[in-house]
């Protein structure tokens, strides 16, 4: 029988979130500031990403191991050149109970009118798209490229006519920013089986300045929403989901909240993180990753690699969502990982 790692919490790995590139051709003020990653940062060279044969072998170690659904992300996803085909490779492997894989994206999409047809054909059931405001000029504003929301929309609607099956849009809330016209999002999603969930902004990466004043706890929101909308809150659909689900009294469809900050899910986390160049990172948060490039390129056996994966989680111990003070905030500040870098 397949051996199942547990960590030191007592969490297995069921999910494998992997950064696929650390380009995007946004500039969110909140994952990649302008001033700090067009001069002084480097991006890495084609070489040093993953290759999608080295990928797919990672992708096995871990599904034997546990790993149910892998989550590609980026930067920007939908850049990596020829991205469907990982997709296609990843979608047709068997979990380790015989399920199929369950294969998700998460992307700005910008490039998705264009590649929704082909992640559709490559098996692709379930996508995210970010989407922080429908308010053209805002929306301009935070990707701080000039990008249209109408172009955003028209991809939502492609991968809804190539019929992937689950959509959903992914609000980060950011007061004084976004935080005035999240109904306008409702109302524009409403009646139709695209999901919208509302994220606190959280302190990820080194540069992205955050402060406790500018997170809207959810609740708040819940209850903007139930005065024009009531809703009602919903069963999780597994242990461990990130969001928080709720639904519409009228027509029964789901809405949901991703709170981190105001109440962590660190208790059930049990996903893993692969970096753009092949390093496990234990947490969002965590300062260190453990490089598994080095031993796919250096004639390591599956045998060695899945033995130092499985030490990897099983040392683990990372819970910072549940410990974050202003003083940790303060104190990871400059060795964080970035969300560009990570996927979120
Ligand atoms: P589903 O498979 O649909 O449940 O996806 P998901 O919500 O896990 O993934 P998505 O990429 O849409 O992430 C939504 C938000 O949750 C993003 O802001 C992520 O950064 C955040 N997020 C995802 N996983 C974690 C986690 O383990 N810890 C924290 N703190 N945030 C997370
Ligand atoms: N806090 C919360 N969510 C964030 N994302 C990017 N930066 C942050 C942040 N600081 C979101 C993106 C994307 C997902 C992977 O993470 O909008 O939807
Ligand atoms: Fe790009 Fe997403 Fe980061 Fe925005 S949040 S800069 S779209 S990777
Ligand atoms: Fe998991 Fe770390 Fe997020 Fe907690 S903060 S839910 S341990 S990734």
């Amino acid at each position: 029988k397949d051996s199942h790692w547990v960590d030191r919490r007592g969490r297995p790995l069921r999910d494998l979130r992997i950064s696929v590139t650390d380009r995007c051709n946004f500039r969110c003020r909140y994952c990649m500031p302008k001033e700090k990653f067009e001069k002084d940062h480097s991006f890495l060279a084609h070489t040093e990403l993953l290759t999608f044969e080295e990928l797919e072998r990672v992708a096995k170690i871990f599904i034997k191991n546990g790993v149910e659904k892998i989550r590609l992300t980026g930067g920007e996803p939908l850049l990596r050149k020829g991205i469907e085909n990982l997709v296609a490779k990843l979608s047709s492997l068997k979990t380790w109970n015989g399920k199929n894989l369950d294969v998700a994206i998460t992307t700005n999409g910008s490039a998705l009118a264009k590649k929704a047809k082909a992640l559709a054909d490559a098996g692709l059931k379930r996508i995210t798209v970010s989407l922080d405001s429908m308010d053209p000029d805002v929306f301009m504003k935070l990707n701080d490229v000039g990008f249209p929301l109408e172009k955003v929309l028209e991809g939502i609607k492609a991968a809804e006519e190539a019929g992937i099956p689950s959509i959903k849009i992914n609000v980060v809330v950011k007061k004084s920013v976004n935080d005035d016209k999240l109904l306008d999002i409702v109302k524009y999603f409403k009646g139709t089986k695209v999901i919208v969930r509302f994220i606190e902004f959280m302190d990820v990466g080194a540069t992205n300045g955050w402060r406790m004043d500018d997170v809207i706890p959810s609740k708040a929101i819940v209850e903007q929403i139930n005065k024009v909308y009531p809703v009602e809150p919903l069963d999780p659909n597994y242990t461990g989901e990130v969001a928080t689900r709720w639904r519409f009294k009228d027509d029964g469809r789901e809405i949901g909240f991703i709170s981190s900050v105001s109440e962590p899910f660190c208790k059930e986390c049990s996903r893993m993180r692969l970096s753009v160049d092949g390093k496990i990172y234990n947490c969002l948060f965590a300062t260190t990753g453990f490089d598994i490039r080095q031993m796919l390129r250096g004639g390591a056996t599956d045998e060695e690699i899945e033995e130092a994966i499985g030490r990897i989680w099983s040392a683990r111990e990372d819970h910072y969502s549940e410990i974050r003070t202003s003083e940790t905030v303060k104190e990871r500040q400059k060795n964080k990982i970035e969300m560009s870098y990570i996927g979120g």
